[in-house]
């Protein structure tokens, strides 16, 4: 063990079961371990480093803001924070954007913007957000009332009131559901992503998105860790041919800083006003120069690359040995095992490749520009390491 496994051990809260791994650098795919081993990154720190490590446009422009102010508060205008939102409104048709600096708080934010929209619509009591089973959208108190997965709320009730959940690719049950509760909003993942990468099915959405238009009820795509080309679309929405009222996003969007968002439709612009929401870091220049970057090289020949690449991994690894099934969408991507999915990683950690898991599953989020031949390299070590 080295001193920086010793040390973190000493010092760090101990909330993560980390892998016995010590990243020094990275370029592009490939990461490099504190005793020299190279890692093919399959994971981008779970969907956050979208052009992988060290890459040279993200470091010039974050660089270069780094150079020019980091910080300024949100008492005063910047301009990548601006050109990030303009990005942004431009390539969705949403119209507005609010800035924060994770998952978590981007969805914060959203159900704020829906429970006020819906308490000024239809009054007080209509403060219900119904979002699914099986469904993550963070850790802070009111995104984990949010998440339905039981096992996150034990030991840390009481919960935020005004959450249900309801199962997933059962319009019934929704519906059922929204007619027992005055709901203020609708929050779901096109793909559900700690909960197994499982893509929710097409009629399901299209269902959900009739309701909410027809009651004039806030729909809230969580795009934290669907979004930002993820799915092969910039949004996993745009994979269904839906329009949401708010999207929130983290991850990929900053590319390797924090930086959330949650963009507003023309419906709900105004909801927030002077004072109703904030963050002191919310905007950041730096965090949204490099977003800018980001977001402005995810452009069709990347989306089409993104989805060849998905095909590729499924090809690849439907019916192998020891592969019970390969789930998601682009480059989100889950894979049942005999094996249990911990020990595939852990194999795979040996071989130099690095993967995630969710629930039983080994899950695949690497670099929206993983070079095709590093790819093959990384799915041959994955196949040999599922095999019986
Ligand atoms: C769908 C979804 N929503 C929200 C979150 C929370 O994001 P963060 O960890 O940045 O707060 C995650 C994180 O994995 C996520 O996958």
């Amino acid at each position: 063990m080295s001193y920086i496994t010793e040390r973190d051990k000493a010092f760090v809260a101990d909330t993560y079961a980390r892998f016995p791994v010590e990243i020094v650098s990275g370029k592009g795919s490939v990461l490099y371990g504190a005793d020299g081993k190279e890692y093919i990154d399959m994971g981008s720190g779970i969907g956050v480093t979208a052009f992988g490590a060290a890459d040279d446009a993200w470091v010039s422009a974050v660089s270069e803001q780094l150079g020019r102010v980091a910080h300024t508060s949100n008492l005063y205008y910047t301009e990548p924070c601006g050109m990030l939102a303009e990005l942004l409104c431009k390539k969705t048709g949403m119209s507005k954007v609010f800035f924060s600096n994770s998952g978590a708080e981007a969805n914060e934010c959203a159900i704020k913007v829906a429970r006020k929209y819906s308490s000024e619509k239809k009054g007080d009591d209509c403060f219900t957000v119904v979002t699914l089973e099986n469904s993550f959208h963070g850790r802070t108190l009111t995104t984990l009332s949010a998440t339905g997965q039981a096992h996150y709320h034990e030991l840390f009730n009481p919960l935020t009131p005004g959450f249900v959940h309801t199962p997933a690719n059962n319009i019934e049950a929704f519906l059922k559901t929204v007619a027992e509760h005055k709901v203020a909003g609708v929050m779901i993942e096109c793909v559900q992503g700690e909960g197994g990468v499982l893509p929710l099915e097409k009629d399901f959405i299209l269902a959900v998105e009739k309701y909410c238009k027809d009651t004039d009820t806030p729909l809230i795509i969580d795009e934290v860790q669907t979004g930002n080309g993820r799915t092969g679309e910039l949004y996993a929405y745009m994979n269904f041919g839906i329009e949401p009222d708010i999207v929130s996003t983290a991850k990929g969007i900053g590319g390797g800083l924090p930086l959330g968002a949650t963009m507003l439709s023309k419906k709900v612009e105004g909801v927030l006003g002077h004072g109703d929401h904030g963050s002191t870091f919310g905007g950041n220049p730096v965090a949204c120069a490099g977003g800018y970057s980001i977001i402005s090289r995810i452009d069709e020949k990347l989306l089409s690359e993104i989805k060849e690449k998905s095909k590729y991994i499924f090809d690849t690894l439907s019916g192998e040995d020891g592969v019970l099934g390969v789930s998601g969408m682009g480059l989100m991507i889950g894979i049942k095992t005999e094996k249990k999915a911990i020990d595939v990683v852990n194999k795979c950690i040996e071989d130099g490749v690095l993967c995630l898991t969710a629930k039983d599953k080994v899950r695949l989020l690497p670099a929206l520009n993983i070079p095709m031949d590093t790819l093959v390299r990384a799915i041959d070590v994955i196949k040999r390491a599922c095999a019986l």
